[in-house]
């Protein structure tokens, strides 16, 4: 039912697995990136979205700091791309898979969010993605929202590449316990997209993330021991050793009913897919 496949953001950290994922599937993917559409700009987004069953944006304004200062910026991005995304693929009969973030919570919580929670968005990157949300929910029906959170992979700037980094140039990494969450590797999350779109699951929101939860000193420190590092050099602080710009949820964890109820199977144990991960996402496999 949905053969043909477009990405928009493909060539993002996410979009690099996800369009393999695709393709591996046996599915006709297009792959598309700033390069081929703007998708702030409607006339853009026609010109390039059609001819296809499914379109999977992955594409989004994703420095939470600097949104602080662009807030402008990445709302358009955020969500009025979304919007103008969700009218077009009404138009042309797609089903939409809009991906967003844990950010759209507050992260006061200490139980994982589900995923009809009231959104009550971190800082203005957890705005403009609330209002993407909203977005897709306002101008399309067929939709499915995949929120994720921690996102890790082989391609971009990630957590496990620079601990990695900075362990060969420290003798002590200061990392956070008092902001939790569930580390999720991008390919993982591809395979999520995947199995719901083959599902043909019903419209609604669904959460993308590793199961289990652990802390970023926690995730540090099992980095550490993928690359034979004494993790006790990761020594432990909290969020306000930091001065940045952009707040921070302390708590990100989501929950995975509305998957169960569709009868797809959630991301595995967070420790259990970064033992898989690690050689691929570092570069230390054989
Ligand atoms: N990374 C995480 O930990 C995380 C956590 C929760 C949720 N998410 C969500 O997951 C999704 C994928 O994240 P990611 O980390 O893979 O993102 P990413 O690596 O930042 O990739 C996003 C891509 O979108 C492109 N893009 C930006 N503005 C565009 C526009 N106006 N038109 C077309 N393309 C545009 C970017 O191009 P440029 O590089 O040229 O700007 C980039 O290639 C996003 O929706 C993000 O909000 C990510």
């Amino acid at each position: 039912m949905y053969r043909r496949w477009l990405v928009v953001g493909a060539k993002g950290m996410l979009g690099h697995d996800l369009v393999s994922r695709i393709a591996a599937g046996g599915y006709d993917v297009l792959a598309v990136d700033r390069d081929e559409i703007d998708i702030t700009d409607p006339q853009s987004v026609d010109a390039v979205v059609g001819g296809v069953d499914v379109v999977v944006n992955v594409a989004a304004f994703t420095a939470v700091d600097k949104a602080e200062e662009q807030e402008a910026v990445a709302f358009a991005v955020n969500a009025t791309g979304p919007e103008i995304l969700a009218r077009r693929c009404k138009s042309i009969g797609a089903r939409l898979v809009h991906i967003s973030t844990d950010y759209v919570f507050g992260g006061e919580s200490n139980e994982p969010y589900a995923e009809d929670e009231i959104l009550t968005p971190c800082g203005a990157y957890g705005r403009t993605k609330a209002a993407g949300e909203w977005a897709v929910r306002t101008y399309t029906d067929d939709y499915l929202i995949v929120r994720t959170a921690w996102l890790y992979g082989r391609y971009g700037h990630s957590f496990p590449a620079t601990m990695k980094a900075l362990a060969q140039t420290h003798a002590s990494i200061d990392v956070v316990t008092d902001e939790v969450g569930q580390p999720t590797w991008t390919v993982d999350l591809a395979d999520l997209i995947v199995r719901l779109v083959d599902s043909n699951v019903p419209s609604g929101i669904y959460h993308g993330t590793s199961s289990g939860e652990t802390n970023w000193n926690g995730f540090a420190r099992a980095i550490m021991e993928s690359i034979g590092k004494d993790p006790t050099i990761i020594k432990e602080t909290t969020a306000a050793a930091f001065d940045r710009p952009a707040p921070r949820p302390h708590y990100s964890v989501l929950s995975h009913d509305t998957l169960r109820a569709v009868g797809v199977e959630p991301i595995g144990n967070w420790l259990e897919r970064w033992r898989i991960a690690s050689p691929i996402v570092l570069g230390t496999g054989a």
